[in-house]
């Protein structure tokens, strides 16, 4: 192998690396042979000096490469989102179940939660005896069975980016578009899939702030997946605002049943069709994205949708009894109010307060490896862009005997103006395609 200290000085003045020496750095980085420092050391150069396509093609590629795949097996199109994180963001526990009743597969390997952001195997693991740390025998079987599961990285997929995501974590080179599209794609790839939608959040509550940026990094990914010859597209959708009106763990996973089961909030729903749209014409289940949302609206009309939500619950080890009757998951014993502080037209000023207020009530992590409460949290009642009246209640707040409770109000109260202009983001920003 080429000595890693050429690879570094090349990224380090800005050149351009051989793709077969970054694969070799990769490879070196998952077998040990390559140290923490000279891994650092690159990550570094790279924040500072990016990656070209075919450069980004041979990293992604090596650190897919660095473990196992899943078993595409000869079954049905399998078909997958990601999302870049935010408030309130349940749509996978809703989307998932919904695909499946489509007749598609959905080998959804997900994350936890860190800071404002809510994580979709906390909100999982809500759901009594469920589990989500799984080998990669139990997620085929469970995707065998309810043609979804939703299931953490195995130490086996994709092990340089569990390395490479810590190393990045320690040293402030997360928020590098290269690194993160080959973090994001590398496990995606793993999955064996056949068509794939990345939901880009934008706005104050996503770790993308603006249009500009989520663009950069949709164009990169679909460049990429077009490398790889996976069908893709990306959507930049709204995160100003929380999306529906449950923010913790228990009460998205009782949203979305609700919204399985035909109610719950219209964004909710309208955000996971879109969604999953371009998924249902990418898999060739449906000719056009017209088709494509009546197909789901129909899954979700006729119970189907949620019948296959119960079977992944059941095939990940989760007692059926609490989806039949969701008052049956946990709940905070108290809850609180925040009203109105005047009269005005209600602003979200910074989403991001909103999700650091439910993980002050303790529905998140400050640290990796902190506990999660899965009862407490926010019940977003406002309504952004409304007029609203003194003491109107905007928010309940579900939480333990007051734990965090002065803290999430500070941070609740510094979300919103009623002196603004009532804006937000359009729900649906843009589309991007792998065409383009
Ligand atoms: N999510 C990932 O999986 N990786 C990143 O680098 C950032 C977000």
């Amino acid at each position: 192998m080429i000595d890693p200290r050429e690879t570094i000085r090349t990224k380090r003045d800005g050149g351009r690396c051989d793709p077969a020496h970054l694969e070799a750095f990769v490879a070196g980085v998952a077998d040990g042979s390559v140290p923490d420092i000279q891994a650092v050391a690159l990550l570094m150069a790279i924040f500072q000096h990016g990656l070209d396509g075919e450069e980004l093609f041979a990293w992604t590629r090596a650190m897919l490469d660095s473990g196992g795949k899943l078993d595409r097996g000869t079954g049905p199109v399998r078909l997958d989102k990601h999302s870049t994180g935010g408030v309130g963001d349940k749509v996978s526990l809703v989307l998932a179940p919904a695909l499946a009743a489509c007749g598609v597969r959905v080998p959804m390997i997900s994350g936890r939660g860190l800071g404002h952001t809510g994580g979709t195997l906390d909100k999982m693991e809500a759901i009594a005896g469920l589990r989500t740390v799984l080998d990669e025998a139990s997620i085929d079987r469970a995707i065998d069975r309810a043609g979804w599961v939703i299931a953490a990285q195995t130490a086996t997929l994709v092990p340089a980016d569990r390395k490479l995501y810590a190393l990045r974590d320690g040293t402030s080179t997360v928020e590098s578009i290269p690194l993160i599209a080959s973090s994001i794609l590398s496990k995606k790839l793993a999955e064996g899939l056949d068509g794939f939608v990345l939901d880009i959040k934008v706005g104050s509550g996503g770790f993308l702030k603006d249009v500009e940026m989520g663009r950069e990094l949709g164009r990169t990914i679909l460049g990429l997946c077009s490398r790889f010859e996976l069908r893709a597209s990306a959507q930049l959708t709204a995160m100003d605002r929380p999306i529906g009106v449950a923010i913790g763990n228990a009460n998205e996973v009782a949203e979305s049943i609700e919204t399985l089961r035909g109610e719950g909030p219209e964004d909710l729903w309208e955000l996971t069709r879109e969604l999953g749209a371009d998924l249902l014409v990418q898999g060739g289940v449906a000719p056009n994205p017209l088709t494509a949302r009546a197909r789901l609206d129909a899954v979700r009309a006729d119970g189907s949708a949620f019948e296959a939500f119960v079977k992944g619950v059941v095939a990940q080890g989760g007692d059926a009894k609490v989806i039949e009757d969701p008052s049956l998951l946990p709940s905070a014993p108290d809850v609180d109010e925040f009203q109105a502080p005047g009269t005005g037209v209600l602003t979200v000023v910074d989403c991001r307060r909103i999700g650091l207020a439910a993980m002050a009530l303790g529905a998140g992590r400050r640290l990796p490896g902190d506990d999660v409460d899965m009862g407490v949290g926010l019940e977003w009642l406002a309504d952004p862009g409304a007029e609203v009246k003194a003491g109107e209640t905007l928010v309940k707040l579900h939480h333990r005997a007051g734990h965090g409770l002065e803290e999430a109000r500070e941070q609740l109260l510094a979300s919103i103006t009623l002196d603004g202009d009532g804006k937000h983001l359009p729900a649906l920003i843009e589309r991007l395609s792998d065409a383009e």
